[in-house]
């Protein structure tokens, strides 16, 4: 069904859910109508703009060519509850959240990798997870150029990746440590007590303080001790790249930044490529910008990604003892890049293989 404007829902109005809505202004996306949902209703403004949230229902989806599902994933889920509703109703569903990605019906799409998965879809196309996008934009032209064996990966993940709650988590533990750095002490009241008042904040959505901190836990630990958040990166990954041979293993890793994930990849080719010829590639690829001259002190940083779409690579150097060894430096913004902008992308690309 090709239109010239389609009838748009955006359901959930969190820290991807405004991005969304951003993002479609930003990129002039063709609506015809526009309808915002939440758990509740509520006036919401975005840069100005002033949206009306309505309450989400399943006949809130009647006449929704296109639905971009940015709600709280799980059970009780606003995708879980209502993404079939959706369907039934007529819509294109896009969900950012985990619950469809590994089902076997549902393309799992990174357009700059696999944007011919979207015509495969039976209603539903899902958003892979944030640290994935990056990572497989990143490989993709390298992989397509010299084959990959294997990928280490630590992520360094931004606050906003765990959702709105996490940024004022992090913004409330600032305040409180921050008086502690004017007395000059160098140990903080919450290392010296644990039950002091950072551990007793009203609303808690991350699994430790994480002002002046660093924890190599981001989701739930499952399987040998990884958690699902380092499972994503492997299964997503593998579903992306049609390839289920990689052998990909990795760290996520939640710092104390705003937003903008980064991540230090150490892959090993099947046939040699030098970083010479691996930054002309990533030079040239699709939403890639390579910032890669360490003797000037450049090389890409999440300050420095925030509002951008582009994934920005960087340190691309061999490893000196491992043949066919490679490392990258990868950030982007975990909200545009890492969610909205490539849901938004794929809502594109459906639109233009006439959804
Ligand atoms: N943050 C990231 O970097 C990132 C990246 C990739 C993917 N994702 C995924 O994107 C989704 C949204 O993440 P977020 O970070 O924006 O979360 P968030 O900041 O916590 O916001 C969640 C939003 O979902 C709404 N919601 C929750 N349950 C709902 C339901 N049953 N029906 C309708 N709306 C519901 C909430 O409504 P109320 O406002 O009314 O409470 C809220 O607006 C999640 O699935 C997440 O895993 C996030």
């Amino acid at each position: 069904m090709k239109k010239s404007k389609y009838n748009v829902a955006v359901v959930g109005v969190g820290a991807v859910g405004i991005e969304m809505l951003r993002v479609l202004k930003q990129r002039n996306f063709p609506i015809e109508s526009l309808r915002v949902f939440a758990r509740s209703a509520r006036e919401l403004s975005v840069d100005g703009q002033n949206y009306k949230v309505e309450a989400v229902c399943a006949d809130g989806f009647n006449g929704i060519d296109i639905a971009l599902f940015a709600g709280t994933e799980g059970e009780k889920g606003a995708a879980v509850t209502y993404a079939a509703e959706a369907v039934k109703r007529g819509a294109l569903v896009i969900d950012n959240g985990a619950d469809f990605r590994m089902d076997p019906k549902v393309p799992l799409v990174v357009p700059e990798v696999n944007a011919k998965d979207v015509k495969s879809h039976k209603g539903i196309i899902a958003n892979p997870n944030c640290s994935t996008i990056q990572m497989v934009v990143a490989l993709w032209p390298i992989y397509k150029k010299a084959g990959i064996k294997r990928v280490v990966v630590t992520t360094l993940q931004a606050a906003s990746g765990a959702g709105r709650g996490a940024v004022a988590q992090l913004g409330e533990e600032i305040r409180q440590l921050i008086p502690q750095f004017d007395t000059g002490s160098l140990i903080l009241d919450s290392d010296k007590n644990p039950a002091s008042s950072i551990q007793h904040l009203a609303s808690r959505s991350l699994p430790q303080q994480l002002a002046f901190n660093v924890f190599p836990h981001i989701g739930t630990f499952v399987d040998y001790d990884y958690t699902n958040e380092e499972w994503k990166l492997v299964k997503e990954t593998q579903k992306i790249m049609h390839d289920d041979k990689i052998k990909i293993s990795g760290t996520t890793v939640r710092v104390p930044v705003r937003t903008g994930h980064s991540e230090s990849i150490y892959l090993e080719t099947k046939k040699s490529i030098t970083p010479e010829k691996a930054r002309d590639i990533l030079c040239k690829a699709k939403g890639v910008t390579v910032i890669d001259d360490p003797k000037k002190n450049l090389y890409p940083m999440p300050k420095d990604a925030e509002g951008k779409d582009e994934v920005f690579v960087g340190r691309i150097r061999k490893d000196p003892f491992v043949k066919n060894g490679l490392w990258l430096w990868v950030v982007a913004d975990n909200l545009r890049k890492g969610a909205a902008t490539n849901a938004i992308q794929i809502a594109e690309c459906a639109i233009s293989s006439s959804i």
